[in-house]
């Protein structure tokens, strides 16, 4: 696309209405797993369908679970998504990996029966297999919040996992595992508002029992295959993303790397469109708290994850790093935070230093008149609306971007995933900014 084209077409865009409220987000794969944040699909299929053409290549640098690459792919183009986090890149690959229903129907009453069978027949050397299998913290955490009982059914559940070949069943058949433990009642674990990433252990609870969760998931993850999914295109429907399709078929449109957004290892000028949404800019969707009930069965120990919680962006451990060139508008906003409240300003400091490197490094592999979109809700600290997309925004244009307009959508807070802790706010301020998305629309000229 030339410069003059894209930079229509995305102000066009931005115009549109993206609330998409009414509408179905969750169809096909996108039902399979809570993320919180997540866009409704039609946002990026929408961006995809403006700014793009088959057989572009399509970069979310911060992919979540996934749902960019999981629109591109069905729209035939390529994606490319980058995650720091385990469990989104965990979730997006195995719903970008085509898959055949009946099979993983199969597979997964096969695991349970075995892996109950294991329980009843077997439990003392589960037992044996389990104390060997953690680390001393790791093992605490999981003392602390899973019962013994749910202990030893989830461990037999992932060792009949882990026993299937690499493949697109035992990824299925993890992300299944996976949504008996992240759940909006925070599943098999004693923890509540486990989905809403601020847990906390409730010994009144009584968790209903793995395999009745993993039978109950399973069940609905496989309905979901294909269900609901948008009508394709004829010349796109051979690459449908667990639409029916043939399950050997491996997809090889998309490519999912554990990488940083900021370092993202792909070569310069290489990509056609970028479709993101980072972080809040306070820490306030804590992903690693609730993601680590699933990654410390997947073999992360709770002191990996620890080191990687601490380089999300957004996040609130100090850096001896110093950010300097930020905008204006950034400075500003800062300094205004600074008079109440020193560190949280450091913290925001840090957030868009951050930011202004991974926006350089859209800028570095976005390809001449392809647009980068960035989609950020602002936040509110001590007081004080941060204004992150205007503080986007003019990182982007000091990086040397065109900035077509920033569109705002209301977000509807049924759909989308939001932090528990604006929940109990219902008519505050925080909780009316909250409600607003902004996309930022960029052009490389
Ligand atoms: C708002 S979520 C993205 C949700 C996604 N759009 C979706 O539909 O599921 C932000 C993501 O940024 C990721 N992230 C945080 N820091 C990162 C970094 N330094 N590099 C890459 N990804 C990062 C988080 O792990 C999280 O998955």
């Amino acid at each position: 696309m030339s410069t003059s084209t894209c930079f229509d077409a995305l102000r066009a865009a931005l115009r549109a209405d993206l609330d998409f409220h009414g509408t179905n987000g969750s169809y096909g794969p996108h039902a399979w797993h809570p993320f919180p944040a997540k866009f409704p699909p039609q946002l990026p299929r929408f961006l995809i369908e403006q700014l793009s053409a088959p057989g572009d290549v399509i970069l979310d640098p911060m992919l979540g679970s996934g749902t960019t690459l999981v629109e591109a792919v069905r729209l035939g183009r390529r994606a490319i998504g980058c995650d720091i986090d385990p469990l989104a890149r965990m979730i997006a690959v195995a719903k970008l990996t085509p898959i055949d229903p009946s099979a993983a129907l199969e597979e997964g009453l096969t695991v349970l029966s075995a892996a109950q069978r294991d329980c009843w027949q077997d439990g003392h050397r589960l037992r044996q297999d389990f104390q060997l299998r953690f680390d001393g913290k790791t093992a605490d955490f999981i003392d602390y919040w899973f019962l013994p009982q749910h202990q030893i059914e989830l461990f037999s559940l992932l060792k009949r996992i882990e026993a299937l070949p690499q493949g697109s069943i035992r990824d299925f058949l993890s992300v299944v595992f996976s949504s008996t433990i992240i759940a909006k009642s925070g599943g098999v674990s004693l923890a509540r508002d486990l989905a809403h990433t601020r847990p906390h252990r409730d010994m009144k609870k009584a968790p209903a029992s793995a395999f009745v969760e993993f039978a109950k998931r399973l069940e609905r993850n496989v309905a979901a295959i294909g269900n609901g999914m948008p009508h394709e295109t004829e010349e796109s429907s051979h690459l449908s993303v667990n639409g029916a399709m043939d399950s050997s078929e491996r997809n090889c449109q998309a490519e999912v790397r554990a990488a940083s957004a900021a370092d993202t290892g792909l070569p310069p000028e290489s990509i056609d469109l970028i479709i993101t949404s980072p972080p809040y800019a306070n820490n306030a969707i804590d992903y690693m708290r609730a993601h680590k009930f699933s990654l410390v069965w997947f073999g992360w120990n709770i002191t990996e994850l620890s080191r990687i919680r601490a380089q999300y962006l957004g996040h609130d451990a100090l850096s001896d790093k110093e950010y300097q060139n930020l905008p204006d508008q950034c400075q500003e906003t800062i300094a205004t935070l600074a008079e109440r409240d020193a560190r949280k300003a450091q913290t925001l400091r840090r957030y868009f230093g951050e930011m202004a490197t991974v926006i350089a490094e859209m800028k570095r592999v976005l390809k001449r008149g392809g647009a980068a979109v960035i989609v950020v809700a602002t936040s509110n600290l001590r007081g004080i609306d941060v204004q992150t997309h205007k503080g986007l925004a003019s990182i982007g244009e000091s990086a040397g971007f065109d900035l077509a307009g920033i569109g705002v959508r209301r977000l509807d807070r049924d759909k989308r995933m939001m932090p528990a802790r604006w929940g109990n706010q219902q008519s505050s301020q925080i909780e009316a900014r909250m409600h607003d998305e902004y996309v930022i629309g960029l052009v490389k000229s």
